[in-house]
């Protein structure tokens, strides 16, 4: 979808296409629409007499109405008028994009007469809509294939809209970029194929290293290596740098994702039901190559490591057993008594090597982690471990500015000792009760001292049938928006 901002002026109208203008809650006329309604003769007005009040969510589509030149004038419901913010002018752009979409449109027009940053916000949400995973339908439909191919944003001060435009932009395309990754199948995207479509980031100006299984063996990476130990497909951990800070020497932040490319559960073998859900294991990991992508596309100012744990969780004949014990780079051994608990044994490695090689002022880790966390928090929240409570309302708060919600969860230490065992240092399990809590306590275990955060994320990367205008059913994305956030308020020069 091309995305123009255009000046505002009278509707130049042509044959498919769509108007969409701001409905207030009341229900209220917004400028746009006010001109729109005597241009129409009243036309607005009268369709707005029913029960559409301008709510948030509310749509009422107008289909050729007189004296206009377009073939749909869209009333998109804003809620009330003086809580118009960020949040409401991106869903409004959503929204206005989701209605229209199989209309047979091909422009859509957004004169939304509000402040640059607010129409930028806008254009985001529609492009987050426009997202489409349909690369593998040969047969689809066309009145199923969308029909927008332009958008077009009218703004009294285009060139400055275009421009709060730029980083979001980069955002939303680190977003489809993560969402691209999460929805691919396993059979294309598994860990050397992931690795290359992280090696191609160089291109944005990111510093790429991709780690073999030769490389991870010299470092002592037993417990990941054990994960990939069934799996035909080598496993690889990918380094990625950002060096955007004025001082490229300065101490960097770090993200580190699970990239579990497929989880069969190994030896310890999932059920078959719903086991095809296991393609997006990789959810933390694609959520930092997205963040990564969009930080360099925008140019952000800071130093950030991006580290991706990948992996493939299969059984075979020389796969890991229940009651393996292996030696992770830290030094401690832990008893594998579920080998579907991998997600652990990943972050274990990929963290250690994180702290041990950059030194970094926090890190973060994403993790499509435990079943457990679905129960708890469902799918709009993901679970928040911490040992710091700084990170941890930082966190907060930009989930909460980006509707990417967190919910922290408690680590109490005498959970801990549930990871307790006879022949080697811990356990990978705990037990039934508290299942991601114990995840997060044996995670813990392996962060010497600084702050760290853990985000599990299983309910959180992949929704369907999804409540957000601006996230299409299936991948979400989940992460990039926050973490872009948490580096932009707090980590750059
Ligand atoms: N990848 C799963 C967690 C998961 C489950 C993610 C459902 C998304 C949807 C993880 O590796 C796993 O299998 N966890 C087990 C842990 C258990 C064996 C202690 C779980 O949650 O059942
Ligand atoms: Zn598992
Ligand atoms: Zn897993």
């Amino acid at each position: 979808m091309k995305i123009k901002f255009v000046e505002y002026g009278p509707v130049a109208g042509e044959a498919l296409m769509a108007i969409a203008v701001l409905m207030f809650e009341g229900p209220a006329l917004s400028e746009a629409a006010e001109a729109l309604d005597s241009q129409t003769g009243g036309a607005v007005s009268r369709a707005a007499a029913g029960r559409f009040k301008g709510a948030k969510g509310q749509s009422l589509e107008l289909v050729a109405p007189a004296n206009l030149h377009a073939s749909h004038l869209l009333l998109i419901g804003a809620g009330p008028q003086d809580a118009f913010d960020a949040a409401a002018a991106e869903a409004a752009g959503a929204e206005a994009y989701k209605t229209l979409k199989l209309s047979g449109v091909t422009t859509l027009e957004l004169r939304f007469n509000a402040a640059p940053e607010l129409l930028a916000r806008a254009a985001f949400g529609a492009k987050l809509a426009s997202y489409r995973f349909d690369k593998y339908l040969t047969k689809e439909k066309p009145e199923k294939k969308p029909s927008i191919t332009h958008l077009r944003i009218a703004a009294a001060d285009a060139k400055t809209a275009k421009a709060a435009f730029a980083p979001l932009e980069a955002l939303a395309d680190g977003v489809a970029f993560t969402r691209d990754l999460v929805s691919e199948p396993a059979n294309i995207l598994y860990p050397a194929e992931f690795a290359r479509r992280v090696k191609a980031l160089e291109r944005l100006g990111l510093e790429v290293e991709i780690l073999g299984e030769a490389e991870m063996t010299k470092l002592g990476m037993g417990s990941l290596l054990g994960v990939g130990q069934g799996s035909a497909r080598d496993s690889k951990l990918a380094v990625i740098q950002w060096l955007g800070a004025k001082d490229k020497t300065a101490q960097p932040i770090a993200f580190v994702g699970k990239g579990v490319c497929f989880d069969s559960g190994g030896i310890s073998i999932k059920p078959a039901d719903g086991m095809e859900d296991m393609k997006w294991d990789m959810g933390g990991a694609g959520a930092v190559a997205g963040l990564m992508y969009a930080l360099a596309a925008r140019k952000a100012k800071a130093n950030v490591v991006g580290i991706l744990g990948l992996v493939e969780n299969m059984p075979d004949g020389n796969a890991q057993r229940p009651g393996d014990i292996v030696t992770s780079m830290s030094g401690q051994t832990i008893e594998v008594i579920n080998t579907d608990a991998e997600g652990r044994l990943v972050l274990a490695d990929a963290l250690w090597y994180c702290q041990d090689r950059f030194k970094p002022r926090f890190m973060v880790d994403l993790a499509t982690l435990t079943g457990a966390i679905i129960i708890a928090l469902g799918n709009d929240y993901a679970g928040l471990f911490s040992n710091n409570d700084d990170l941890s309302g930082a966190l907060l708060k930009a989930g909460a500015a980006e509707g990417e919600n967190l919910w922290r969860m408690p680590m109490p230490p005498q959970y801990d000792k549930m990871l307790d065992t006879l022949a080697a240092d811990m356990k990978n399990i705990g037990g039934r009760a508290g299942g991601s809590i114990t995840a997060a306590l044996f995670i813990q275990r392996f962060v010497n001292g600084l702050p760290w955060a853990h985000l599990d994320i299983a309910g959180a990367a992949w929704k369907k049938p999804s409540t957000n205008p601006a996230i299409p059913d299936g991948a979400t994305g989940f992460g990039v928006r926050l973490l872009n956030r948490l580096v932009a308020e707090g980590y750059e020069d």
